[in-house]
């Protein structure tokens, strides 16, 4: 059976365990506080970025009046550090009345009016990890009926605080609280980042039924160092985190920071296309009041958010570890399509990397092919040898269409077989895009 038809399959077979709530089939995609804007709770000297309900009314705006809700980014995700430092009297979670005077249904009704979507953060301990109120155990009910009342589209539960047979019981009841409340919560549990992220102490089959997406491995941090720590981590740890992420259930390598400090142009794109290729929530953390145009083209690129966004749910994996430092990746898409990156770890210059579709699992006959930043397309045969550039630590993205005999409207026009750019002249190397 081919490769892709094989995932797509097994990719069948377990989605029938994902959490049964409706949300996110396909990876959710917003905005999210925390990395950018941590737990600035000082609104007196620092207004503009302090965690306030103004803070996520200018993010809504943004979304809403720049083009971001079309692509899909809908979420307006509150993180650490909104709550009282105490629960009203009738024990609930209240937000800090100077920070969110409006208080959280007002924000959530602000959204839902936009076309955009709330979440919100809890933590499953005795604390907060920035030491607000937690939701131990016992607080579990009231606090999932509380976020639901609030009309709340998303619920982060974090795991600072508490121990692993706590979470053991928390992680399950909250899915079941909120399930409870009849209103489809998107749920994040950063339970496995907390049990080290692999089997035997995390129960990947168990986190698909009880959870929407769950935070795998640690924070990002505004860095490439993050980044690259990150991007090994999932694809070294492949095998185990691909089966388990589909439509409704997604491995979570945390928020995008393209748009931030610590990444050049190269770097950001790589950020974003290998995020695309790993099927991963889209979140980012930046400013969207002052972020530069070129981060805002990578992350608006319409076909690498298509390539996130494939309805199959497959992740993609790394297919390539050279020497050289240049390193393949693939995902298979849905109507035979697929998407690659080329991504270089080398500190020189642009590397000019040789193979060819078959080298690469590819067979049968010409694919089209588009560079998803350049925006350029080409047809290539699977046997043609063909050399991209690659820039350092940044990479070459292309969505590849379905071989030409499974898609024969595409090559016959006006009667004839439009013929691929390279099927003559079987020795000429194509220089893709350079
Ligand atoms: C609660 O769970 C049941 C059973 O899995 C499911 O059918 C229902 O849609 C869920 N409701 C919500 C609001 O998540
Ligand atoms: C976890 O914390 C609870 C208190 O909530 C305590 O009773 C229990 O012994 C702790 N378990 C471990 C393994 O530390
Ligand atoms: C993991 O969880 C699933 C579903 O809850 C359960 O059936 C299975 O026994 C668990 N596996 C282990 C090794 O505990």
């Amino acid at each position: 059976m081919h490769l892709a038809a094989l995932l797509f399959v097994s990719a069948l077979f377990v989605a029938a365990f994902a959490l049964d709530n409706g949300v996110m089939r396909t990876p959710p995609m917003g905005w999210l506080a925390w990395e950018r804007f941590r737990c600035d709770i000082d609104c007196e000297h620092d207004p503009k970025n302090c965690i306030s309900e103004n803070l996520f009314i200018d993010m809504a705006d943004r979304l809403a009046e720049d083009g971001w809700r079309e692509l899909g980014y809908v979420y307006v995700n509150i993180d650490d550090c909104w709550s009282s430092m105490e629960r009203d009297e009738k024990g609930r979670l209240q937000p800090d009345p100077k920070r969110f005077p409006g208080g959280i249904p007002k924000l959530a009704r602000y959204m839902h009016d936009r076309g955009l979507k709330l979440g919100i953060y809890g933590d499953m301990g005795t604390h907060t990890c920035g030491g607000y109120p937690g939701t131990p155990l016992d607080k579990i009910t009231i606090d999932a009926q509380t976020f639901a009342d609030w009309e709340v589209d998303m619920f982060k539960f974090d795991g600072c605080y508490s121990n692993a047979t706590e979470q053991e019981q928390g992680y399950p009841l909250m899915s079941k609280a909120l399930n409870a409340t009849g209103r489809p919560i998107g749920y994040s549990c950063s339970w496995p980042a907390y049990q080290g992220g692999l089997p035997p102490k995390v129960n990947y089959t168990q986190l698909a039924k009880i959870c929407n997406l769950w935070r795998n491995y640690g924070d990002i941090q505004d860095s490439w160092d993050s980044v690259l720590n990150i991007i090994d981590w999932f694809f070294e740890n492949q095998d185990i985190l691909i089966p388990v992420a589909g439509p409704g259930r997604w491995n979570d390598p945390d928020m995008l920071i393209v748009g931030d400090f610590g990444l050049s142009m190269d770097q950001s794109r790589a950020q974003m296309a290998l995020w695309a290729i790993m099927a991963a929530p889209l979140f980012m953390s930046n400013d969207l009041r002052t972020i530069s145009s070129g981060a805002r083209r990578i992350l608006q690129n319409k076909i690498a958010i298509n390539i996130n966004q494939d309805p199959m749910g497959v992740q993609g994996r790394r297919i390539v570890k050279e020497k050289s430092g240049i390193e393949v990746f693939w995902r298979p898409l849905s109507n035979n399509a697929s998407a690659l990156v080329f991504f270089s770890r080398r500190s020189d210059m642009p590397y000019r990397y040789r193979t060819s579709l078959s080298r690469l699992n590819y067979t049968t006959g010409s694919y089209k092919i588009f560079d998803v930043f350049s925006e350029k397309t080409v047809t290539l045969k699977d046997s043609t040898d063909f050399v991209v550039s690659v820039n350092p630590s940044g990479v070459v993205m292309w969505y590849v269409s379905a071989p030409a005999e499974l898609n024969l409207r595409q090559f016959y026009r006006g009667g004839k077989l439009q013929r691929s750019a390279y099927d003559d002249d079987e020795n000429a190397i194509p220089r893709v895009f350079l």
